[in-house]
Order: structure tokens, then C-alpha cells, then sequence
């Protein structure tokens, strides 16, 4: 296929010195669909409103810094200069949804002086996208301000209506909390609170996580979220429940102090996705855009992986991590036959977890400081044994970096653990941060471990090392600047289903796509074929059909993907075929249909062939589904393959089963079938060429 020529253009780039007090400044997207108003209000502090198609979407919102030991940041602002740019680009992912994303804005910086004797500077920029908009706030090297502590940033998102919103509660330590369906008056963070399932949770205010996506009565669906979260606080929005305002909220530290930073500065993009369709939202690229391109040199170690793991054993309670059981699963044995399956399978890697001494301690203790050294392995485990065993058979071996939340010990190792991988010719890792952080005070989701993630991710790009993050920080689209930042959690996964009480609903994963997934990959580990669990936990289930299972490969986006369940699961299983088939870098992605928290369908075309694939998910309705086939290639004819829930499936009476139908298609098809409750359709459409 013919590159497309990446084009760079600066239409216009000029600052004009001037003073305009009580003058709205304003900027439009390409298209002109977008509109933002930037002001400064009577008290001269600095304000925006945003419309759609002439629609207002954010009324009146201010914007506000509280800092220790030196006043706030908040009024008597006068405009020094402001100035606006065009840009236009298209640019190549490694890994991605699509090959190509284009990146068009229009900019407005507004340079911002406090009229008092500090004479405070403050800039203000937005980047305005037909598919949304981000802001953020600049501060120069100046002399009244230098080493800051940030107390509070106070962004407002003053909504124009009472919206329906999907959201999760606003979580200092985890984000695997199910998503709610409320408006904004009826959000209730704080009942969330008492969450049995959760290994670490502190939810401090009635605030949300983002991405949070709502839907206005005109029907424009919204997505809150940041962008290139960098040196700073994740950021939470508080919510007031009677004037429908959000208010960045950030995560805190062992103080009262929410951010430690020096001049000059920027933070991360605050962003709002807006859409007229749901689907639109997950083609947006904003999120990505907003960020710096690819700072790595060389990527051709960055590969996408299909990989299976000695793991949902543990979940299900076949095996252990730990030794001392009795049931260890991470053998050398075990090892090896999770190999040759995933050799004789089409598969790329297989994760071992439970591999290295300390599973004894790694949960429960307060002091779980130099408890994993990340280089030690059980008696029962060969690390070179498996790694010799998994290189011949052309396998790869994912690592499993499980820190328990003790993120020093993790950086002591981290050139240890990765030289390790090394010598061993592992190119992946997936990391783990269960429980609360040691030092106590500190949060997942605050600066010092955003910090330790992104020293995480660097030093492993040095290794030449693929992350898979679990318990993460949130996406933000990092991954265009650091393409080895794979996957991530960052989300209620299947592992909630093994273990949990009543699991994921049916529901789950046709909101998750319009939430979670805005921010980008996620190791979700679909894929399990024995939905009760009979034989190991009779009292958990999976609360979907097998097809949905199978769909899920292709409606949750991650170049990483695993085929969750225990081998002997899949053996002999026709819907197997699906997974083996199944495409993991994609050429484009077309989100058909959807509606947010009731069904979703996506089609894919792999990269480097002129296959297709096709996810369809439902929520507890059964419904009718009908795919026009209208987006192949005209010159082309296909085989397609579709997995689709039988006449009686049902995700609790009857999950697994399910026909495959078998036929020759063109782009004038279209092909129709019933999704049955909690079900879902894979289709495979290989190119007859
Ligand atoms: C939680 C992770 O999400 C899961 O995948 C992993 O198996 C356990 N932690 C143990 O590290
Ligand atoms: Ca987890």
C-alpha cells in the first residue's frame, strides 16, 4: 500500500501585544462546528464557553490556581498578547487503531498578566478539533513564581444541562469500579465507597474519574478526559450535583499539596470529545493528537502480541502464585505446555505469573518493601529452561512485574529486572499495583507515581521492553510519544468475573468502549470459553455468551490481546478458530453502530492484509443486528465466517452456544442476525484473493 505523504503546515503564526480587557477572543474548529470563547470576566478572571453547531455545550467556566505560601491565581488578569496558529498533519501509528491519523486544529494562546504588584504570568492555550477540544494552562519562568506547590487547580466545566452521564467514581487508587448510568444530579461517588472487591480504594470527594462521557438532551454526547499527563496530578472532577459544574479536582499526595513543580510549566491537556454520534467518540483521535510524536528512534522490537498465561488459573483458583499451597502454577512444566499450545495455536507469547519468590508476602502486609526482587524464581521454575524452551518454538515469554505497590523497591530493581529480560529475550513485561502505595499517603493516581509510571515506561523503551500496565495510571495518550506503552488495566477486566460478587454485568462492555476505552488500549484478557466455571468456582460466572466473548477481540481495542482462558478449554473448540484468525494492528476502524451501555459494533481492517473483522456486543437485550457490508474493497469478494449466538443462547441460561455460518461476500452484502441476551457476534471476512 502507498504511503500517504505527511503533511506539516503552519498557516499563521503571529502574537499581537495587546491590551483587551472585557474582549471575548475566540476560535473555531477546521470544519467551524466547534467554537470556543475565551474571557475575562469583570473581575478580569480569565473564563471560556464552548458551542456546537451554534448549540452552547460548556456555559460560563473559570479557571483558578490555589498555591502554599502564595496567593491564588484568579483575578485581576489583563491580556498581554494573544496570537493563533493552524496546523495540519497527518501522521503514522506503530501500533493503532488506524495507520494513519490526521491532526488538524486551530490554536489560541492568550498570555495572561496579573494586573498587582507580582505581575503574575499565566498562558492559556486551546487547540480546537472538529472532533472536540483541549486546553491548557502554561506558566513561564518568572520571578514571583518558581518552585510552586500546587494546592488546587480549579478548571470548571459548567455543563448546560442536567446530562446523562456514564461514570465511574472518582478514585485516588484504582479506576476498576463498574460504571454507573445516572444524571449529574443523581452521581453519588461517595456510596461507592464501600467496595469489597477492591484491593486498594480511597474516594475522597463526590468526583468522578475520567474519561467520563455523558449524552445532552439534544442528543451531542461529551467526553471529559486530559491529555498527556505529564509531571502532575491525574485529575478527578468534583461534581456539583445542582449546578451540573465540574471542577478539576487532583489527586493528592502524603500533604495537602497536589502537585510540586518548578517554572517553566506546562499541565496536561484538559480535553471534551464531542460527538453527534457514540461511535464518533471512539473514532476520535483527540486524545492522541494532544500529544508529542514518537521520541523513540528505533521500534521495530515494538510488535502486537496474541498471548495466553499461567494467570486465570490463579484467578479461578486451579493454581497459585505462591508456593507454599502446594498448587504452585507457575512451573516449568506448566510452563511448557502453556507453550506448545500456544505454538500449535497461532499465538505469539505466553505471560507466567506467580515466577519469582515473595508470593508469600505479596498481599495483606503492610511492609511489602523488598519483598519481589523481580530476578529470583521459584525451585520449581527455570527461567532459561522455559525462556530456551519458548525461543525454539518461536514463542514469546511475557514477564510478570507484580511490585505489590512498593514502587521503590520496583526502581531499585528496574535495571536489574530489565537486564534480566534481556539476557533472556523477553520483550514484554506486565506490571502490576495491587494494594496501597507505599510510602502511605501516596496514591496511584497522583504526581509521584504518575512520575514512577513514566520512569517505569522510559527505562524499559532503554531495554528495549514493551509495558503492559496493571492497576495504572490512566491513559492519556502517551503512547503516541512512547509506542512501547502497549496496554493497559485501568479497568473493572475479566478477572472481576472469576472472583468477584455477581462479576461484570451484561452490560459492562457496551459502556466501556465510550468510556474507558477513549483512553486508549486495554487488556481486558477476553476470551473464556467455560462461562460458569463449574469445576472451579460454581458460585462465579461469566455474565455473557461465548460469542461476546469472541467479539470482545475486536470491540476492545489492545495490540496486546489474550486468550484468557485455561488451554484445555479451547482444545477442540470451533469458535477458537476466531481468536486464531483475529487481527491485532489495524489499518482503520469503524465504529457501524452503538449506543452507549446497550450495544456497539466494530469493524477493523488488519494492516498488511485486506481482511476485516467484525465485533457486535449487546447488553441484557436481545436485538436484531444488521452489518451493510458497503466498507470493502470493490474490487475484492471474501469469506466470511460468523460466530453468532444460537436461537437459544442467553448469557445466564444457555452462554455457549452458538453456529457458524459460512459465506462468499461482496460490498454489496449485508449480513443480519439476532445478538440474544448478553450475547454477541464475531465475523471474520478474509479476502478470497
Ligand atoms: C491484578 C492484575 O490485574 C492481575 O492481572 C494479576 O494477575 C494480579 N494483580 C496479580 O499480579
Ligand atoms: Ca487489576
Amino acid at each position: 500500500m502507498m504511503k500517504r505523504i505527511i503533511t506539516v503546515l503552519i498557516v499563521l503564526n503571529f502574537c499581537i501585544p495587546v491590551n483587551l480587557p472585557g474582549q471575548n477572543l475566540s476560535v473555531k474548529s477546521p470544519s467551524e462546528d466547534v467554537l470556543v470563547e475565551f474571557f475575562l470576566n469583570d473581575k478580569g478572571q480569565p473564563g471560556y464557553k464552548v458551542y456546537f453547531k451554534e448549540k452552547l455545550i460548556i456555559d460560563e467556566s473559570y479557571f483558578g490556581f490555589d498555591f502554599r505560601d502564595a496567593k491564588p491565581l484568579k483575578n485581576n488578569f489583563s491580556i498581554s498578547r494573544y496570537g493563533e496558529n493552524s496546523f495540519s498533519e497527518t501522521w503514522e501509528t506503530i501500533l493503532g487503531e488506524q495507520r494513519y491519523v490526521d491532526n488538524n486544529y486551530n490554536e489560541l494562546k492568550i498570555e495572561l498578566i496579573e494586573g498587582t504588584v507580582l505581575q503574575r504570568r499565566m498562558e492559556i492555550v486551546f487547540k480546537v478539533y472538529d472532533d472536540g477540544l483541549g486546553f491548557r494552562f502554561k506558566f513561564p519562568e518568572q520571578e514571583n513564581l518558581n518552585d510552586v506547590v500546587i494546592l488546587d487547580e480549579n478548571t470548571e466545566f459548567n455543563l448546560t444541562g442536567d446530562h446523562i452521564t456514564w461514570w465511574i467514581p472518582g478514585d485516588w487508587d484504582i479506576y476498576e469500579h463498574l460504571y454507573n448510568t445516572t444524571t449529574i444530579s443523581a452521581i453519588d461517588a461517595i456510596s461507592k465507597r464501600d467496595h469489597p472487591s477492591l484491593a486498594q480504594t480511597y474516594i475522597p470527594y463526590n468526583a468522578v474519574n475520567t474519561p467520563v462521557t455523558m449524552k445532552t438532551e439534544n442528543d451531542i454526547y461529551l467526553s471529559f478526559h486530559e491529555a498527556n499527563l505529564t509531571n502532575y496530578s491525574g485529575m478527578t472532577l468534583k461534581v456539583d450535583t445542582e449546578n451540573y459544574i465540574l471542577t478539576s479536582e487532583l489527586v493528592g499526595s502524603v500533604d495537602d499539596s497536589k502537585v510540586k513543580i518548578s517554572t517553566p510549566f506546562v499541565t496536561p491537556w484538559r480535553t471534551i470529545q464531542i460527538a453527534e454520534n457514540a461511535g464518533d467518540l471512539i473514532e476520535s483521535n483527540l486524545i492522541v493528537n494532544l500529544n508529542e510524536p514518537n521520541k523513540l528512534k528505533n521500534t521495530n522490537w515494538i510488535k502486537p502480541m496474541k498471548y495466553v498465561g499461567i494467570w486465570w488459573e490463579m484467578h479461578i483458583g486451579k493454581s497459585t502464585w505462591d508456593m507454599d499451597s502446594g498448587r504452585h502454577g507457575a512451573t516449568t512444566e506448566n510452563a511448557k505446555y502453556y507453550i506448545d499450545f500456544a505454538a500449535s495455536n497461532s499465538i505469539d507469547a505466553v505471560l507466567v505469573e506467580g515466577w519469582n519468590t515473595g508470593w508469600e508476602r505479596w498481599f495483606g502486609f503492610d511492609d511489602r518493601e523488598g519483598i519481589f526482587d523481580f530476578v529470583t524464581p521459584y525451585q520449581d521454575y527455570d527461567l532459561f529452561e522455559v525462556a530456551n524452551y519458548a525461543s525454539k518454538n518461536d514463542i514469546e515469554i511475557i514477564m510478570h512485574h507484580e511490585t505489590s505497590s512498593a514502587p521503590r523497591t520496583y526502581e531499585q530493581q528496574l535495571d536489574t529486572a530489565f537486564t534480566l529480560c534481556r539476557e533472556l529475550g523477553i520483550n514484554a513485561v506486565k506490571t502490576g499495583y495491587v494494594q496501597e502505595i507505599i510510602p502511605k499517603g501516596e496514591y496511584h493516581h497522583g504526581q509521584w507515581m504518575v512520575n514512577h509510571y513514566r520512569k517505569v515506561l522510559e527505562t524499559a523503551a532503554e531495554y528495549k521492553i514493551m509495558v503492559n500496565a496493571h492497576e495504572p495510571i490512566k491513559g492519556t495518550g502517551i503512547r503516541r510519544t512512547y509506542p512501547n506503552m502497549i496496554a493497559r488495566e485501568g479497568l473493572r477486566g475479566q478477572e472481576f468475573n472469576a472472583w468477584s460478587e455477581g462479576g461484570n454485568p451484561p452490560e459492562h462492555l457496551t459502556i466501556v468502549p465510550f468510556t474507558r476505552m477513549l483512553a486508549g488500549p486495554i487488556d481486558f484478557t477476553p476470551g473464556i470459553f467455560d462461562i460458569k466455571l463449574s469445576d472451579f468456582k460454581p458460585d462465579n460466572q461469566i455474565n455473557t455468551t461465548l460469542t461476546h466473548q469472541l467479539a470482545l477481540y475486536v470491540v476492545i481495542y489492545s495490540p496486546m490481546q489474550m486468550a484468557a482462558d485455561l488451554p484445555e478449554n479451547y482444545i477442540g473448540q470451533q469458535a477458537f478458530q476466531f481468536i486464531r484468525d483475529v487481527g491485532l494492528n489495524w489499518e482503520e476502524s469503524r465504529v457501524l453502530d452503538g449506543e452507549i451501555g446497550d450495544f456497539v459494533i466494530i469493524a477493523r481492517k488488519e494492516r498488511a492484509t485486506d481482511n476485516w473483522f467484525i465485533g457486535a456486543v449487546t447488553d441484557e437485550h436481545s436485538r436484531p443486528i444488521s452489518i451493510n457490508l458497503d466498507f470493502l474493497n470493490n474490487d475484492l469478494s471474501y469469506t466470511a465466517k460468523t460466530y453468532v449466538d444460537a436461537e437459544d443462547a442467553h448469557w445466564d441460561n444457555n452462554p455457549t452456544v452458538f453456529d457458524i455460518y459460512d459465506k462468499i461476500v461482496n460490498k454489496n452484502d449485508v449480513i443480519n442476525f439476532q445478538l440474544k441476551e448478553g450475547g454477541g457476534a464475531a465475523i471474520s471476512i478474509i479476502s478470497n484473493k
